[in-house]
């Protein structure tokens, strides 16, 4: 298949320089990294784009705490995310910061630009402000007791008990978070910028970009509230870029924030004279733009952002790609659980490799948040990438190097070989549209069909056999051919394992030579390339996030977006305070789930594992084998009689005592405190529960 040479610049959101990188942000990371790497993989001019977003009062204030200048604060958080990301094979073709001259010199730029089109307003508003710092209050830094349900201690947005939202002056008896002294009202200056005079703009851009359609309904319902004037200035103190012409007054961090995608390209254009910056954000440019961003940060990237850019007179994105956020193990990442965990602590302890197939094979291009679920991903990891991918090179590679020369032998029949690559345009597609979980299970499929192939020769009996060598040397071959067009396939999901594959294979593993011919091809001796998931290294990771309670704690205070908020705090001892209630679904969302009434008929100690019971469950007609994880709060005899509510549909697990057929279902936070569901009397199992 030959396609033109596509320019590609993409970038994923800046992470704030005042916190480590985590497993949440990681999925954006791994996400963009994942398509940049086709993308290159193809053959494309891809620029992989990003940097630190080093501005704002958190920063601010965190660098005050520690008693550094913001400058060497933020200098320190740099290198150590761009030590995770590098040791996670992110690869980046420029990683900046926001607090840089190319950034200073393009918001300014971008500023006048808009000012002289009209579209700066200034206003002279009022803001709860710190007589004792001298300095305003953003509304996360004002703490008071709710005006709704009183409780205490509430962030000047909204309310953590009842989830009202209201302004920092609602707050009863409100006090700075930052000094602890009542604050006062006072009048300043303020500029905003004119985003409802770009609804018209904006709307076409929604309509002609390709956009994800929960994004663009998203955005009507925006448009239906209407569009407000935003204000972009903020006063002194303050860790920015002052505004030109404003002495005193900084632009607010978002402002400058997504201009950082522009101030880092031109710092990658000016080392690399080759790429022109004018190519990529000039009005008329052909080349396409791409944002990976969170869900939680749609709003800017889809409308303060074109319309930033449309007004200074550059190109909008080709288009803003949303992904949804990371919980761990069922629920939002938590300090007090150890499933807040740092990208370092899992580095510490597990092979990078393994977190990007298991999101890879996880995510789709909805914005549908993503569950790591540890279990799940011990058991994934295990079985796909070293049961199905590396076992076939290992279980074969031996022969050919002791009893082949380590030369591959001319393939007789190519029809499976061909099979694989009849795929590839598919597996393309799936990349190219994000749908990676679709690409990684059309690829495990194929790993089934070379494990089948395998098994049913068995080499390792043909090669005992004097009259058999041949036909040894053939499936060997065949297996081995099949292993690199596997890994190529998965190579910008695996950069590390491809680089192994392609030493021991001898060659670079491209798209274009997916075809190649391996005959009498001279490999080098199989070396072990991944160990399997040790459970016992996944526990230390989430034992080693606990201990770091304290040092985090103190971050949250300082955050400034509310989604941060909860992912950090230690349990309240309030259900819904640790784990608020999700996203509205629809009813057809819920209708997907078939719940049934069971009866337990046999419940048994899994010798080997500590958590489980294994339950079988009595539909009245068909009985459901389920491995529960609620050994720490029942013993079998418990259980036996009685009736229980499951997940009848659950796609069934195998697990590695046996298949888990569906799910039974429980509450409370786990260890003794976990309670199984039981219906009323009269309930009968097989009843439906709806
Ligand atoms: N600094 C802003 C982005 C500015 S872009 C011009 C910011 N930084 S952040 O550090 O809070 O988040 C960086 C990215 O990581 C965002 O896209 C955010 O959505 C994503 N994630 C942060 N926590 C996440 C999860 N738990 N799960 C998935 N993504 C998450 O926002
Ligand atoms: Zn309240």
């Amino acid at each position: 298949m030959t396609q033109s040479q596509r320019k590609i610049l993409v970038t994923s959101a800046l992470p704030y320089a005042n916190g480590p990188i985590h497993l949440g942000h990681m999925l954006e990371y791994i996400q963009t990294d994942i398509w940049s790497r086709y993308q290159k993989l193809r053959g494309h001019e891809c620029h992989y784009i990003c940097a630190d977003d080093a501005h704002g009062t958190p920063i601010m204030l965190k660098a005050q705490q520690l008693g550094i200048a913001p400058e060497e604060m933020i200098a320190q958080v740099q290198k150590e995310h761009e030590q995770d990301f590098a040791d996670f094979n992110i690869q980046f073709d420029n990683f900046h910061s926001t607090h840089s001259p190319e950034n200073r010199e393009l918001a300014s730029d971008i500023y006048l630009k808009l000012r002289e089109g009209g579209y700066i307003k200034s206003k002279t508003i009022s803001q709860l402000f710190d007589p004792e710092k001298s300095m305003f209050l953003p509304d996360r830094f004002v703490k008071g007791t709710c005006p709704k349900c009183k409780s205490e201690e509430q962030y000047g947005d909204n309310c953590d008990s009842c989830g009202a939202t209201y302004s920092p002056t609602d707050l009863i008896n409100p006090k700075s978070a930052v000094s602890g002294a009542t604050p006062i009202m006072k009048d300043s200056e303020h500029f905003f910028f004119d985003l409802p005079a770009f609804e018209g703009m904006l709307q076409e851009w929604i309509n002609s970009g390709s956009l994800q359609q929960e994004m663009a309904n998203k955005l009507s319902e925006w448009f239906e509230q209407g569009l407000q004037q935003w204000d972009i200035s903020r006063d002194a103190p303050y860790f920015g870029f002052e505004i030109p012409d404003a002495p005193g007054k900084y632009f607010y961090v978002w402002l400058d924030a997504p201009i950082g995608y522009m101030g880092s390209f031109k710092n990658f254009c000016d080392k690399n004279p080759n790429v022109s910056f004018d190519e990529f954000w000039a009005k008329d440019s052909t080349a396409e733009v791409y944002h990976f961003i969170g869900k939680d940060i749609v709003y800017f990237h889809s409308l303060f952002w074109p319309a930033m850019l449309h007004g200074a007179n550059y190109r909008k994105p080709t288009s803003v790609y949303a992904h949804g956020y990371v919980t761990v193990n069922g629920a939002k990442m938590s300090k007090s659980k150890g499933t807040f965990i740092k990208a370092r602590t899992y580095l510490d302890n597990l092979d990078p490799e393994f977190l990007r197939y298991y999101y890879a094979a996880k995510l789709s291009s909805r914005i549908d948040d993503l569950d790591l679920n540890l279990e799940d991903f011990a058991q994934r990891v295990n079985s796909d990438l070293v049961g199905k991918l590396v076992n076939l090179a290992s279980r074969t590679a031996g022969f050919i190097s002791k009893r082949f020369d380590g030369k591959l032998a001319k393939i007789a029949d190519n029809s499976l070989a061909e099979t694989f690559l009849a795929k590839q345009d598919q597996i393309a597609e799936f990349y190219e549209t994000r749908e990676y979980g679709k690409a990684m299970r059309e690829i495990m499929a194929l790993a089934d069909i070379a494990n089948g192939f395998v098994a049913d020769q068995a080499p390792w009996q043909l090669i005992k056999q004097e009259d058999q060598q041949e036909q040894a040397h053939q499936v060997c071959s065949i297996a081995l051919n099949l292993f690199r067009i596997l890994v190529t396939y998965l190579k910008p999901v695996l950069p590390r394992l491809s680089q192994d594959v392609e030493a021991f294979l001898q060659i670079e593993l491209t798209w274009n030579s997916l075809n190649m011919d391996m005959t009498g091809h001279e490999i080098v001796p199989f070396k072990a390339m991944m160990q399997r998931v040790d459970l016992e290294k996944v526990a230390a990771m989430v034992d080693a996030s606990k201990d770091n309670l304290q040092v985090t704690q103190t971050q949250v205070e300082t955050k400034s977006k509310k989604t941060d908020k909860a992912d950090v705090k230690p349990s309240s001892g309030n259900p819904l305070e640790d784990d608020p209630i999700s996203d509205t679904i629809e009813f057809d969302d819920f209708a997907k789930l078939d719940l049934r009434i069971a009866r337990i008929a046999k419940a048994e100690h899994v010798p080997e594992a500590n958590k489980l019971l294994k339950l079988e469950l009595d539909l009245g007609g068909e009985t459901k084998q389920v491995f529960a994880g609620i050994k720490s709060a029942y013993s079998p005899e418990d259980l036996v009689g009685k009736l229980t509510v499951m997940v009848a549909n659950l796609a069934p697990r195998k697990m590695r005592f046996g298949m888990s057929e569906g799910m039974v279902l429980a509450a409370g936070p786990g260890g003794k405190d976990l309670w199984i569901l039981e219906p009323h009397e009269g309930a009968q199992p097989g009843m439906r529960v709806k």
